[in-house]
Parts: structure tokens; sequence; C-alpha cells
């Protein structure tokens, strides 16, 4: 396994002002041992990836459509997001699947589309709180992970990121041992169908991840970073969980 990852989702939070944070996060690493990744709303993309540039600080999207150009009102193709300075490009994540309808074969094409315009995607996937309760959260992470990436991935292209959709933006989070669960078992589904290139694709938790608790789930087995929502938005609080990596 490579570097530890730290990646920031904006979500539909930022305008110019907040740039100020992005200046203030480059500026507190210089040279960090972990990759630090931040996903802004697409109309800070450019300005962010230019602010960015020459540090080690990269940027992704939050989203892609499948395809390359044409009749998409409001869309963005993944070969924009590249135009804009992207690297990464988040996909599949529980708010685009509930808010917009997206499926595993929706995402699984957007995936396809990211990695065909030489993104690195980050796949998301998570049982809700109901299939949690019902037993089902290792059948739902089956079905997801085999559904939503296309074949081809390696680990210089894919990362997963495991959000319980009940611990998105709630203050709930897994005990250690149900994020070892999952990762692991996604560690063991991705080197089945995968093969040696698995063990280098960085597996994120995400889910109320916050500086206090971030030093104990990153030493949680198959945890190779997180995917932070609320406490990405202000560079002191994600320095805090990015020092904890
Ligand atoms: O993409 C990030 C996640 O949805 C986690 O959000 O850190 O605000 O809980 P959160």
């Amino acid at each position: 396994m490579g570097r530890k990852l730290a990646a920031g989702n904006w979500k539909m939070n930022g305008t110019s002002a907040d740039l100020a944070e992005v200046k203030a996060l480059s500026a507190a690493h210089p040279a960090p041992s972990v990759d630090i990744l931040l996903c802004p709303p697409a109309t800070l993309l450019a300005r962010m990836s230019d602010l960015a540039a020459g540090g080690a600080l990269v940027t992704g999207g939050q989203d892609c459509h499948a395809e390359a150009a044409g009749a998409h009102t409001g869309d963005i193709s993944a070969g924009m997001l590249r135009d804009a300075g992207a690297t990464h490009v988040i996909l599949g994540h529980s708010e685009r699947r509930t808010d917009h309808g997206e499926t595993d074969t929706d995402v699984c094409a957007k995936t396809a589309a990211a990695l065909a315009a030489g993104l690195i995607a980050v796949v998301c996937v998570g049982e809700t709180e109901a299939q949690r309760d019902a037993g089902e959260t290792l059948d739902v992470i089956g079905t997801q992970l085999a559904g939503s990436i296309p074949d081809g991935c390696t680990g210089a292209t894919l990362v997963v990121a495991y959000e319980p959709v009940w611990a998105i933006g709630t203050g709930k989070v897994p005990t250690l041992e149900q994020i070892a669960e999952v990762h692991d078992f996604m560690r063991a589904r991705l080197a089945a169908r995968f093969g040696d290139t698995a063990a280098d694709m960085r597996l994120l938790y995400g889910g109320s991840v916050k500086p206090g608790n971030a030093p104990e789930i990153f030493a949680t087995s198959n945890v190779d970073g997180a995917l932070v929502g609320g406490a990405s938005l202000k560079a002191a609080d994600f320095s805090g969980i990015i020092a904890a990596l």
C-alpha cells in the first residue's frame, strides 16, 4: 500500500471567500506524508485547482456525466473536470444515489467515463441504517462494489470509499469492529476480482470523521484514509485529520 489519502468533499458548500481555506491548507502542508484531495463544488474547481497548483494538494469533482459531451443541460463531463484541473472525481456518493436516483449501473458508466478521461475514481458505497439493522450490510456492499466498478481498474485508478449512509453528517460513527469488517470484506472482494492490484486500491472510511476520532479510525484494518464532508470545510479541522493519518 502506498500513501494514505485524506479526501475532502465540500458537497454544495463554498463560494469564493472560502478559497482562503485552500490557501491555509496548502500553506500548512507544503510536503505532506499523505495525499490530500479537495473536491469543491464545480463552480470553484478551476480556481481551487489554480490555487493548489505547484503544491501538494490536488482537486476533484463530485460527479460527472457518463458521456463525453452533448445535450445534457447542467451536467459536467469527466473531460471538463480534467480541463478544470481535477485529478479525481467522487462517484456514486449516497447523496447522488438518493437525490438523483443513481443506480450501480449509472455509477459504473460514470466511473468508466472518468477513467477514460484520465481521472482517478473515488467510488462510494454504503448501507442505510435499515439495511444494517436487517443484517444486510455486507450483501449491500458486495452488490454495490460489483455493480458500480467497471473492469480494468487498478490501484492507481480506483479508490473506494465506505460511507454508511447513517453516519454521514450525523455524528454517529460505526464501531471500529464494524469498520474493519466492511473494509476487510471490500479488500477481499476487490482482490478476488482485480487480483494483486487490489492491495494498492485505497479504501477510505467516510461518515462523521473529525480530528478527535480520526486516529482510531485510521488505525483500523484496511483503512487507507478518509472521505471527509463537514470537517473538510475549514483548514484547521481538515489539518487535524490529515495529521492523524
Ligand atoms: O463525502 C463525505 C461524507 O459524506 C461524509 O460527510 O464527514 O460530513 O459526515 P461528513
